[in-house]
This record gives C-alpha cells, structure tokens and sequence, in this order.
C-alpha cells in the first residue's frame, strides 16, 4: 500500500508516521509528501528520510480545481492509496474527496465534534474545557468532520499552560495516528454507509 501524508507546517506527526513506517509498525510505503508551503519543516523531514516530496503551491494555480488537478497527477503518478492529512491547512473540494472516499484520513487536537479548525488546542484552553484531546478520522467534505477511527481524551489540570496542554496534545497525537494508519493499513477498519 503506498501512502501521502499532506502537510503545511512542521510536521511532527509526518515525522511520527516516518518512523513508524521505519520501525515496520505501519507496513507500508510512504511514497509522497504533498507540501503547499515551501517553508514547511515537512519538507526537511522528506528530504532527510529520502522521501519523494510534491510542493504544490495554491497561488501558482488559477482556481483550487487546477490546484487539486495537478495534486491529483501526483498521487497519480505514485500510484497513492491512502491519503494522511497531517497539518494539512486546506479544505479539499467535495470532489476531491469523493474520488478518494474512504481513502482520506485526518488528525484534529480537539475531541470531535467540538472545537473544530485551526486553533483546537488554544479554543479548548481558552473555553475552560476540564477534558480534550486527540481524534483522527475519515475526512469527508465538510472541515474536521467525518467517521471517527481513534479518540484519546487528556484532562486539563489546574497547572497546565496552554503550552504544556500542547506538549501533552502532541505526544499523543505522535502514538495516536500511527495507530490508526496501522488499523487502515492492516484492513481493520471498515467504513459503513449510514
Ligand atoms: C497537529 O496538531 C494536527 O492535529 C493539527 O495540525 C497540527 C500539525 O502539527 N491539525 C488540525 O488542526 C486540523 N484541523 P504538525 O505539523 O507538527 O504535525
């Protein structure tokens, strides 16, 4: 099975899902980083891994269909089976996720449905939330929305910094979606229609 992983900024999950391929506990082959950001550390971490890297940059593109078309021939070209979203700052279009349906997955730092977007960790400090956590799921067309696979709550303690909640968000985050990709990769997730 070959695998993208999509990423804008760091990349601490691509590089958790990097060495969970290395460590043979995703069995797979991570064929592609999808970059739009050509200051990403995603791209580093690619180069460092030997890992095949599309930098695809909206603003090079006239509309956001040339902009998935030419994504599209990469994962094409690589012959992509599942998709990784992993800081991938971008809505795709309902299009582009209908041609790979069931095929998308997505990590957000918030337990699901609540505090969708960009700002998970820092809108759930910030509400005063006692609980949050980690969720990934199947992407479908609307943002941070689709069947939940895995959900790990982290309770938020009276001396926790929005800092130290990040810390605790991410380490989670690192086990949390190899974990998950690991279920896809082995067949034992099944998406139903509801
Ligand atoms: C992660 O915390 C991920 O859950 C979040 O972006 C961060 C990317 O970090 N995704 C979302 O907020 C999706 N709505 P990383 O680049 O270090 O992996």
């Amino acid at each position: 099975m070959n695998i993208a992983v999509f990423a804008s900024g760091r990349g601490t999950n691509f590089g958790a899902i990097i060495r969970a391929v290395k460590k043979g506990t995703i069995k797979a082959n991570l064929s592609l980083l999808v970059c739009d950001n050509p200051k990403a550390g995603a791209i580093a971490r690619a180069k460092r891994a030997g890992i095949k890297i599309a930098l695809v940059k909206r603003e090079d593109f006239a509309n956001k269909e040339d902009f998935e078309n030419k994504i599209i021939a990469h994962l094409d070209e690589n012959k992509i089976d599942l998709i990784v979203l992993a800081g991938f700052m971008r809505m795709l279009s309902p299009e582009f996720v209908g041609r790979y349906a069931g095929r998308i997955l997505n990590i957000h730092p918030a337990l699901l449905p609540s505090f969708k977007g960009t700002e998970a960790i820092k809108d759930a400090f910030d509400y005063g939330v006692k609980v949050t956590g980690v969720t990934v799921h199947f992407v479908d067309e609307k943002m941070d929305h689709g069947p939940i696979i895995l959900q790990k709550a982290v309770e938020i303690q009276e001396n926790d910094t929005l800092e130290s909640l990040e810390k605790k968000i991410h380490k989670i985050e690192h086990h949390l979606y190899p974990e998950a990709i690991g279920l896809y990769v082995e067949g034992k997730l099944k998406l139903e229609e509801s």
